[in-house]
């Protein structure tokens, strides 16, 4: 599907720390429990970028994607995301909130859903209840990644 490779990392991880501040993405609760992140590895060994995953009781949050900055542009993005959902269990809904990549991510699969109609444990997420600003949009992947 994809050369890209997932390593897992923890939050407290500098890299992963450090690229999410250089793309003012929340990093206020990245040591919390319950995350998980990894680091996204090129054929060659090299770090292109990372993303995260929290478990919401059945359901899932994607969150903390990014790639860094020399390497976007080329589809590796949407390869990271890909891969990521690929672990997760095909049974749970996968939900993101963003303010700036709502196409990008429409590109993958993701349409956006009313607040509404999110699960109660998505919503409870910190991401969603105090760090992400109201006026974000949340999306549920429609189509999973083919
Ligand atoms: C968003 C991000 C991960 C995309 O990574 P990327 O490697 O540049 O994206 P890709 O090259 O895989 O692009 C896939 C598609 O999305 C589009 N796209 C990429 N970034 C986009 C953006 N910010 N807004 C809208 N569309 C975007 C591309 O044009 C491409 O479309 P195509 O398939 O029709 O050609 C990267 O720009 C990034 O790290 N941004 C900063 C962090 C961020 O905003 N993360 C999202 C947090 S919610």
């Amino acid at each position: 599907m994809s050369t890209i490779r997932l390593e897992q990392i923890t939050g407290s991880d500098a890299d992963l720390k450090a690229a999410l501040t250089d793309a003012h993405l929340p990093t206020d609760d990245i040591e919390d429990s319950g995350r998980t992140f990894f680091k996204a590895l090129s054929a060659d060994g090299q770090i292109v970028g990372f993303s995260g995953v929290e478990r919401c009781d059945g359901d899932y949050l994607l969150r903390s994607v990014v790639l860094h900055p020399d390497r976007r542009g080329t589809g590796l993005g949407k390869a990271v995301v890909e891969v990521t959902v690929a672990s997760l269990d095909p049974g749970g809904g996968v939900f993101l909130a963003t303010t700036s990549a709502a196409s990008f991510f429409a590109s993958i699969g993701f349409s956006e859903v009313p607040r509404d109609s999110v699960p109660a444990a998505v919503l409870a997420t910190r991401q969603l209840s105090s760090i992400c600003p109201s006026s974000a949009t949340i999306m549920k992947l429609i189509k999973p990644p083919t």
